[in-house]
């Protein structure tokens, strides 16, 4: 299968290459929020192999790259899951979570919106999406304003809902999550 891309005004939505990791060693030496933490990138041989590993993900995982400069700007995300919580092995995968990230210094310019719209679109006009749900903490707004202007509604708050890190007494830190 040729690798998905979807084109924007100002961006290009593609699979990783394996040149990509210094462009990904930007934004994930430090991640920007806790629920990322876990994808820390430690140096440029780390950030090569994870882009060999991203490498087989064609479909539901993709490069936001500035078509200007072919730079790697951030990343998005989501796979197909089942949208009820006790769903039969064979209930049609049609719910969608998507996780989105950009580069510190590309961000308030408009391009997560750009990307997320044309990732949304993809999902419902070509892989079946009934339902597109995000979870985003309490205190996250700017992803909170990209779930609003995508037209997602708020539908609850679940406090101490969920543990990314560990305060330094070794107690899990523990946040308020909007879903
Ligand atoms: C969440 C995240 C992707 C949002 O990125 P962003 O750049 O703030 O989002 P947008 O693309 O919507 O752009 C925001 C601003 O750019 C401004 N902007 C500037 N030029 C623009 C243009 N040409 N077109 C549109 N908007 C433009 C807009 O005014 C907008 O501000 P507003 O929302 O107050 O109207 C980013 O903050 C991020 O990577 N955060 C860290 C990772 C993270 O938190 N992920 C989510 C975990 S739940």
């Amino acid at each position: 299968m040729w690798p998905m891309i979807i084109e924007t005004e100002r961006l290009i939505l593609r699979p990783f290459f394996e040149g990509d990791g210094a462009d990904v060693l930007e934004y994930l030496a430090e991640p920007a929020v806790n629920c990322f933490a876990c994808m820390r990138l430690n140096s440029l041989e780390e950030a090569q192999a994870e882009m060999k590993k991203r490498g087989s993900e064609t479909e539901y995982y993709f490069a936001i790259v500035l078509k200007e400069t072919g730079k790697v700007i951030g990343e998005i995300n989501a796979y197909p899951e089942t949208g009820e919580p006790h769903a039969d092995e064979d209930a049609p995968k049609d719910t969608f979570s998507p996780c989105w990230m950009l580069n510190r210094a590309y961000q308030g310019k408009g391009y997560a919106y750009e990307a997320a719209h044309a990732f949304f679109d993809y999902l419902f006009r070509e892989k079946g999406a009934r339902r597109i749900y995000a979870y985003t903490e309490d205190y996250n707004i700017p992803s909170q304003r990209l779930c609003e202007k995508l037209g997602m509604r708020r539908e609850g708050l679940f406090l101490e809902f969920v543990s990314f890190v560990n305060n330094p007494d070794g107690t899990r830190t523990l946040c308020n999550t909007l879903f």
